[in-house]
Order: C-alpha cells, then sequence, then structure tokens
C-alpha cells in the first residue's frame, strides 16, 4: 500500500504539473503549525526562483488545482506563499479502514529481500548474565524483529565469547582443585564423562575466582595462557572439558534469554572459526597485506583521510595465538560462505568502535567478503543508574540480570496490588510481563547509540512515556472489546467509519503513518521509532476515548465502527509491541 505521505503529496504534485511547474515542489508534510492546518506544502516558495514568480502566485495556481480533490477539505493560501491543508474526513478513514484490512497493515512485500546477519547479545560463557548484557539483547532483538517484519531474512547469531583466555582460566583453576579428573591426564585415551563435572554456579564462581588470581599471580597467570594455547591446539581432555563449559553455560544462557523474550536462530562462538584461521592469516601474508611488528603479525588499516591516529589491525598476537579481532574477522568469512549476506549488523557497546573500524577496515582490504556486504556496527551507549554512573548492585558490584529483572517484577507487583483486585498468581505473571515492558521500552525509547539513565520509578509509572503506559491503554481496548463482545457484539466483519470528532481523525492520521514508519524504523535501525509511534498512537487514542461514548453509543452501527477502530488500534498497537519484544497482558 502506498504511504499516505505520498498519497496527500501525490494529489498536490498533480496539481503543481497541472499548474505548469515542476511536481518535484509538490512535497508534502505534516503541518509544524497542527492549530493552523494538518498538512502543508512548502513548495511555492521553493519554486519562486525557479520560475520567476512570487511564490505566493504559484500557491495560487497550484489551490486553483487542488480545489475539488478527493483529499482536501481545505486547502488555505498564506502569504508569503503556504498551502496549508486538511484532510476530508472520509479520506482519511477509509485509507485506515484499507490499512487495517491489509495484510502488516499495509507494509509492501519487498521484491528483493535482504539477508541480514545481525550479531548481538555476545555473551562470555561460564559468567552470569549482567545488566551490561540488557542493552545488546533488547537493542537487537528488536532491530531483527523489524527487519523480519519489513520483509527480509534475518539472521541473529549471539557470538558467544568462548575461546579465549577466560576458558584457559577455568581449566587452570579446575586442575587445581580437581587433579584426579581425566581430562588433566595426556595419558588418558578413553571416553570422557558425559556428565560435566562442575555445575553452573560453581562455573560462576570458579571463574572469577581465576580471573582475580591471574591479576596477582603471575606464575599462575602464563599457567592460565599456556592453557589457552593447548586448548586451542587440540589438545584433547582440555577440548573435552571445555565443552563441557559450553554446554553448561549456554544451558543457563539459554534460560535467561528466554526469559528476556530474546531469541537466536544461532548459537555460534568465536570458537566455531578456529579452523578458518590458518587459511585466512595465510592469505594476508601471501597477498602482501600482514607483515610482522614486534613480534606480532599486524594489517595497516589507516587512511590517509583519518584525524585520528588508527592503530594496525593485529592478526596474530607474539606468542601466535588468536585475538578479539582474529576472530572476528574469521567469523566474516564464515557468514559470508554460510549466507551470502547483504549486510551484517553488529550491536555491540560503542566502547567498541575502534574495534570494529579496523576490523571492517581489515576485512575489506584484504577482501574477506564481496564488496556488497554492508558491514555496520550499531554501538549502543550505557544504562547508567540515577547517580549517573553504570548500574551497579548497592554495594558497587556487577548487577545480576536475574536480580535486576527481579527487582522491577517486584516492584510491579506492589503496584498492581495496591490498585487492584487480581488474584495473586495471575498479579506475579502479570508483573513479569510489565516489568519486561518497563525495561525494554525504557531502553528502547532512547536512541541506541545514546546512554540513559535507568530510573525505577519514571521506567514503572503508568503515566508518561513508559512501556507500563502502553501496556494501561492496550488492556483499556482490550477491555472495551471483551464487554463489547459479553454484550453479544462480534469482531467480525468490523469497518471503520468516518470520523465523528477532531479526536478520532487525530487518532486515524497517526494510524494512517505505520508503514512508513516501519520502513524508517528499518533503513535507520531504528526501534525509537516504533516506541514513539506507539506512544503518540496511544495518546491520541486516550484523547478520543475520554472525549466519546463507545459502549453506551445508541447508535448501533456508530458503535460498531467505533469498536472497529478499537480492535485496528490495538493489532496495530500489539504488532509494534511486538517488534519491541513484549506483549500485553489480559487485564492489570
Ligand atoms: N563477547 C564480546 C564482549 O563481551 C562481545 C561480542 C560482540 N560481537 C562481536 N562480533 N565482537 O565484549
Amino acid at each position: 500500500m502506498n504511504k499516505f505521505i505520498d498519497v496527500i503529496s501525490k494529489e498536490v504534485k498533480d496539481a503543481f504539473e497541472k499548474a505548469g511547474y515542476s511536481r518535484d515542489y509538490g512535497k508534502v508534510t505534516i503541518s509544524n503549525r497542527p492549530d493552523l492546518c494538518e498538512y502543508q506544502c512548502n513548495g511555492a516558495l521553493a519554486g519562486a526562483k525557479e520560475y520567476h514568480k512570487p511564490p505566493i502566485q504559484i500557491a495560487n495556481d497550484v489551490a486553483g488545482f487542488l480545489a475539488d480533490s478527493a483529499a482536501f477539505s481545505k486547502v488555505e493560501v498564506v502569504n508569503p506563499g503556504f498551502l496549508n491543508l486538511n484532510l476530508k474526513d472520509e479520506f482519511v478513514s477509509s485509507y485506515v479502514a484499507e490499512a487495517v484490512s491489509s495484510d502488516k497493515f499495509g507494509v509492501d512485500k519487498v521484491d528483493n529481500p535482504e539477508t541480514i546477519v545481525i550479531d548481538y547479545g555476545g555473551p562470555n560463557v561460564a559468567k552470569p548474565l549482567h545488566v551490561g548484557h540488557l542493552r545488546p539483547a533488547i537493542i537487537g532483538e528488536s532491530i531483527k524483529r523489524i527487519a523480519k517484519y519489513a520483509g527480509h531474512n534475518v539472521i541473529g547469531d549471539v557470538h558467544l565469547g568462548d575461546w579465549g583466555l577466560p576458558m584457559g582460566q577455568i581449566i587452570t583453576e579446575l586442575q587445581v582443585r580437581k587433579p584426579d579428573l581425566p581430562y588433566f591426564d595426556e595419558s588418558y585415551t578413553g571416553e570422557y564423562p558425559e556428565e560435566p563435572p562442575f555445575t553452573i554456579s560453581e562455573l560462576e564462581e570458579i571463574y572469577p575466582y581465576a580471573s582475580g588470581l591471574c591479576k596477582k599471580d603471575e606464575e599462575y597467570k602464563a599457567k592460565a595462557l599456556a592453557a589457552t594455547a593447548q586448548l586451542q591446539s587440540g589438545r584433547r581432555g582440555y577440548r573435552a572439558l571445555w565443552k563441557h563449559i559450553l554446554n553448561v553455560s549456554v544451558n543457563d544462557l539459554k534460560k535467561n534469554y528466554e526469559k528476556l523474550d530474546v531469541h537466536f536462530e544461532l548459537w555460534k562462538g568465536e570458537s566455531d572459526v578456529d579452523g578458518l584461521i590458518p587459511d585466512m592469516v595465510k592469505k594476508m601474508k601471501e597477498e602482501g597485506h600482514a607483515y610482522m611488528s614486534d613480534g606480532a603479525l599486524v594489517v595497516d588499516v589507516k587512511e590517509e583521510t583519518d584525524k585520528k591516529e588508527l592503530p594496525p589491525c593485529i592478526i596474530l598476537k607474539s606468542d601466535g595465538a588468536a585475538n578479539y579481532e582474529t576472530t572476528d574477522l574469521a567469523t566474516i568469512i564464515q557468514r559470508e560462505k554460510e549466507f551470502n549476506p547483504n549486510s551484517i549488523i553488529y550491536v555491540v557497546d560503542k566502547r567498541q568502535e575502534l574495534h570494529f573500524v579496523q576490523v571492517f577496515r581489515c576485512a575489506r582490504k584484504t577482501g574477506l567478503c564481496k564488496e556488497s556486504t554492508g558491514l555496520e556496527f550499531i554501538g549502543f551507549g550505557t544504562m547508567n543508574g540515577k547517580d549517573g554512573h553504570a548500574f551497579k548492585t548497592r554495594d558497587g558490584g556487577v548487577l545480576r540480570l536475574e536480580y535486576f529483572l527481579k527487582e522491577i517484577s517486584d516492584k510491579m507487583y506492589e503496584k498492581i496490588m495496591e490498585n487492584k483486585q487480581l488474584p495473586e498468581e495471575e498479579a506475579k505473571q502479570t508483573a513479569d510481563i510489565i516489568a519486561l515492558a518497563a525495561v525494554k521500552y525504557g531502553d528502547l525509547s532512547n536512541q541506541a547509540s545514546k546512554d540513559y539513565i535507568f530510573d525505577i520509578d519514571r521506567f514503572t509509572s503508568f503515566e508518561g512515556d513508559t512501556g507500563p503506559y502502553i501496556l494501561y491503554t492496550m488492556v483499556r481496548i482490550k477491555s472495551i472489546l471483551a464487554k463489547y463482545v459479553e454484550a453479544g457484539g462480534s469482531l467480525d466483519d468490523l469497518k471503520i467509519g468516518t470520523p465523528r470528532s477532531g479526536y478520532e481523525k487525530t487518532l486515524l492520521m497517526k494510524m494512517a503513518g505505520f508503514n512508513q514508519m516501519i520502513e524508517e524504523a528499518f533503513k535507520e535501525r531504528a526501534p525509537h521509532k516504533v516506541c514513539s509511534f506507539i506512544y503518540d498512537t496511544a495518546n491520541a487514542f486516550n484523547s478520543f476515548y475520554h472525549e466519546t461514548k463507545i459502549l453506551s453509543e445508541a447508535d448501533e452501527e456508530v458503535k460498531k465502527q467505533y469498536i472497529a477502530l478499537l480492535k485496528g488500534c490495538l493489532d496495530m498497537l500489539t504488532a509494534c509491541t511486538d517488534l519491541l519484544g513484549f506483549k500485553a497482558p489480559e487485564r492489570m
């Protein structure tokens, strides 16, 4: 379906043409003076120079051809040459009626769907998820859902950190604690046990302990480095142990991401590309890109236009080991081979920008992917506490995601119990649902690149630009629809009617922007655009609701049309919240 703004613009463009001017001047925008008109066109001012005519004359000429337009109820020429436009009620409602009965509310099928790999999440195994993992999960999942909705093939990859020093550290510490395990016996040739020699809680305790020790104890660190190198070069027992670490950890991560309603198509990690590294390095050397510098193998990535010094990209460390750049480069090769993507999107902390500039440049220079493959870095800002510093526990520690979510959920539970009569069990489940919305909406309504303050009181409020407010609005609509059905009404065969008030028309005009919003949110990778659409629509709905008798409307036909509008609005809001990764409960 053509976008609403384009349909309106077409009318005005046609008029420009009929009046003897270029169509290009006929672009219409939403009015920046809603007190004066709904839409406006400033093309006459822009065209004055080309046609050597006063803009007011051009505007008058054009207005003459708009007089009997199907779209406009008012076309006003205002000095020095603006066209102020209002739409016919019927024109707005028939567009929205068509949209709500179309597939995806009028978002067209794309002719050439893109294949997009999106790399988000990025947790390191053996560590519990903490609040630092929230943003990539929430933003990445939403960008993925938006791209899918827009009609593309999208593959989300968690890209686990599972191949570096942390693995060597865990192995080293396990050897200290359980030296008799067969994994450490180099002469052992039998099958290794299927049961892991630790639980997730043990693992989560061992890793920080070992990593702390490495900072203090040189000898211990040397052991951990050696274990890492032996693991990477294929020592059998270490590989078996590492598989256990991976399995135990991934099971736990899956559970936690599930709770966040975040789902990955791929559970690959840095380790998966290990086998690609030797050939990649060989090629970089042979083609003269990689050279030795201070013992390390590097590729220069600086460019003449750089304002800041850009250090070379390190391909192999001086001990010959792979590093973060190496695995990211090899992963590009792997994704290119497996998916032949149009683009690879990385949703990662913006503090890693330099790393990605190096990796992308190196990949281009050494031809790891085709030239047309987009490599996009979407760097997100930090989620801060009210003190303006990164979100921490009260004693300054890293806050586990589970505990954080629990805290928000408890807060929502209290609020629900204050107001209402929900049974205990339902109140608990509802609290979880609203808490997730509070967290996700609070995050996504900000531009991803900006830091923001997670203000619990504000984010959990039922008023203002918050997740709970959005859900509250949706639940309100659900409850009206339910009452309508209870009283014998049907939600089938409904059709939106011509608006009977300014409030109704405003709501319709907001809803008419849905397909445009999806297009922009996809192109700009911008979930916050979905949030502003939802918020504007929810506000418009609530104004309409407060001014309109819906269920007590005496005229059954009119009531039916209101119900059609409510149903369309709820369906649209539901599609939007789904793009953000949360849902509305039945009641709250
Ligand atoms: N594991 C990394 C970290 O904790 C994040 C991975 C992001 N993705 C990537 N392809 N580098 O910093």
